[in-house]
């Protein structure tokens, strides 16, 4: 059991914050040493609104990445009222793969995205007709639902309307938190697919809140109940491919997580797939790990499946405590808790 090794096809992150300037240069070693690819999340401030913002900024990702890394940025739009179909046309153009669908206001600088579905019409038509998915936060922000109904509402008022208007239109259902949200995945036809945070399958709400109050557990969208955990870890080791990883790792500095208003984000690039192999493993399902950190995000983008691997190993290690991060610290996710399995790799992305 101790020498017990798992070999993977390279994962990648469907589903990435990496931020810009010092930050980025703090964290995207990180994701580049287990990741082949990432999607990286346009909410910068100001956003990512167009084709030569995405150019600019995956240029500067790439200049931040150690030398010998093999690392691929898979830049995404960012939608807001004013996105037109000849946007999507000039992202598609310069190698944006898909948009992103921020209702306004729901969670960190969101303040440009949609405030109505309906004023993207043209443009999510330009979208279905062209192939470029529309990955979606899904939560509705109108203030008198409760936070942890917002994923649930969002589905009966504006997910199921928009794919019975668009069949055709790819759409990534992002960092689901909810048993409505798989029930929705699987019930749609297989232009819908969805991610899952490693902090979903490992926490629920308790974990959050009993014994004092976690803010390194918390993100958007929140941490629902036990419930919904489960249903959740067993979509993710079902072998369904419309499931995958995304790790919804979103940075933030320590002072700012354990703070009155605390920010919303859980930093878990450093040992992403360490945490999921710790999901998987409790759930007794390694043998289902490589499909969905390795093979159905890449199927449903339309892109190639990894030709690197990685080795797991066996092997009980701490979370460490604190990572350097701007001019002070980072707080990794089960900060200094005990996983099961180790990533044997040399730095920057090579095994
Ligand atoms: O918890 C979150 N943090 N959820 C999001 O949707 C955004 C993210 C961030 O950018 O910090
Ligand atoms: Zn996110």
């Amino acid at each position: 059991m101790n020498n017990k090794t798992l070999t993977l096809i390279k994962p990648d992150d469907w589903h990435l914050h990496v931020r810009s300037g010092a930050a980025l240069k703090s964290v995207i070693g990180m994701t580049a040493a287990q990741m082949g690819r990432a999607i990286i999340m346009p909410n910068l401030n100001p956003p990512v609104t167009n084709a030569a913002q995405a150019n600019a900024y995956r240029e500067e990702i790439l200049s931040a990445l150690p030398k010998d890394s093999t690392f691929t940025p898979l830049m995404v739009l960012y939608l807001t009222d004013n996105t037109t179909p000849k946007d999507i046309q000039e992202a598609i153009d310069n190698n944006v793969v898909a948009a992103k669908l921020y209702p306004a206001g729901a969670t960190t600088n969101s303040d440009s995205g949609v405030t109505n579905i309906a004023k993207l019409y043209p443009t999510l038509e330009n979208m279905q007709k062209l192939g470029m998915p529309l990955l979606v936060h899904g939560e509705v922000t109108r203030n008198e639902v409760d936070i942890f109904d917002r994923e649930a509402v969002f589905i009966d008022e504006v997910l199921n309307q928009v794919v019975s208007d668009f069949p055709e239109l790819k759409i990534v259902f992002e960092h689901i938190t909810t048993k409505n949200a798989v029930d929705f995945v699987c019930e749609s036809s297989n232009n819908i697919a969805a991610t899952i945070t490693p902090q979903h399958l490992l926490n629920n709400r308790n974990d959050m809140l009993v014994g004092g109050i976690k803010p390194h557990t918390y993100c958007l969208p929140v941490l629902k109940r036990a419930e919904h955990q489960t249903a959740l870890i067993d979509a993710a080791i079902s072998g369904n491919a419309k499931f995958f990883l995304g790790t919804d790792s979103a940075p933030h500095a320590k002072h700012d997580k354990e703070s009155a208003c605390g920010c919303a984000g859980v930093f878990s690039a450093s040992h992403a797939i360490e945490l999921y192999a710790q999901a998987f493993d409790k759930a007794g399902a390694m043998d289902k790990l490589e499909g969905f950190a390795s093979k159905f995000g890449a199927d449903f983008y339309h892109l190639p499946r990894n030709t690197q691997t990685i080795t797991l190993k066996k092997q009980d290690w701490a979370v460490p405590a604190s990572y350097p991060f701007l001019d002070g610290n980072i707080v990794p996710f089960m900060t200094t808790k005990i996983l099961g399995w180790k990533l044997a790799h040399t730095q920057h992305g090579k095994e």
